[in-house]
């Protein structure tokens, strides 16, 4: 199953069976689904879920004020404002005042975990109980350099084997491309035989992610 966003609709795919549905929403902007197989939409104002018979309204915001919605496992987050809330089934929490920036972009993480991505900054946010809590916030030195250091610097230090030097983040923002590459899409880098943890894999897509904009 896949989710789309449409124009003023919320598209569901089943890709075995070649089956769209459609499900109308006014302003529609997010769509996700849980590893449960149901649907999440958001517009900019509100939240709804997928039932059988149209999206019903789980939530709604103040102010058109929501800028993200993700599954992450389990676990459906959303942002609004500079609230991030979790989605438990029919019942939503929101958590925090001021935790994040009013335009950062959530991504997602198989681990249940969400990253909140604002400019340069990267924060890790895990659930707690019905609290979502604050872990890291990381630059390149505290994201990335240990991830480097355990599973990439054996071959990528200047002089290295591999002929490209990747140990300082003006090299990791030059090669950002072969890196989201090798890495992130193809999976082939580290090399067979130099495991690389699917946790450190995500915070790689995530900063590469912030580095992009
Ligand atoms: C066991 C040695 C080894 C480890 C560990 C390793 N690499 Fe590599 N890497 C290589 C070799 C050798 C090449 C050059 C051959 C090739 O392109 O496949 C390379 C090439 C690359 C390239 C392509 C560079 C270019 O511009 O062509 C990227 C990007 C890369 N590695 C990223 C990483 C990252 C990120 C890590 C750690 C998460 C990592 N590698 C860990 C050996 C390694």
């Amino acid at each position: 199953m896949l989710a789309g966003v449409g124009e003023n609709e919320i598209d569901l795919v089943d890709v075995a069976a070649k089956n769209v549905s459609h499900f109308p929403l006014e302003g529609a902007a997010f769509a996700a689904l849980d590893s449960k197989g149901h649907l999440f939409a958001a517009t900019r104002r509100a939240l709804y879920v997928a039932k059988p018979e149209g999206l019903a309204l789980l939530f709604e915001a103040d102010e058109p004020t929501i800028h993200g919605l993700v599954a992450s496992g389990d676990s459906i987050w959303f942002a609004d404002g500079s609230a991030l809330g979790v989605i438990d089934g029919d019942r939503v929490a929101e958590v925090g005042g001021n935790l994040i920036a009013k335009d950062a972009t959530l991504v997602a993480s198989p681990s249940g975990d969400v990253w909140v991505v604002d400019g340069e900054a990267l924060q890790r946010f895990a659930r707690t109980d019905q609290r979502a809590k604050l872990s890291t916030v990381l630059s390149w030195s505290d994201g990335i350099q240990p991830i480097f250091a355990r599973s990439c610097a054996g071959c990528h230090l200047p002089g290295g084997v591999s002929g490209t030097d990747l140990s300082t983040n003006d090299a990791w923002i030059s090669e950002r491309d072969e890196i989201r590459d090798r890495v992130v899409s193809q999976r082939s880098m580290p090399p067979p035989g130099h495991p690389l943890s699917d946790a450190d894999r995500d915070a790689i897509r995530a900063w590469l992610d912030a580095a992009q904009r």
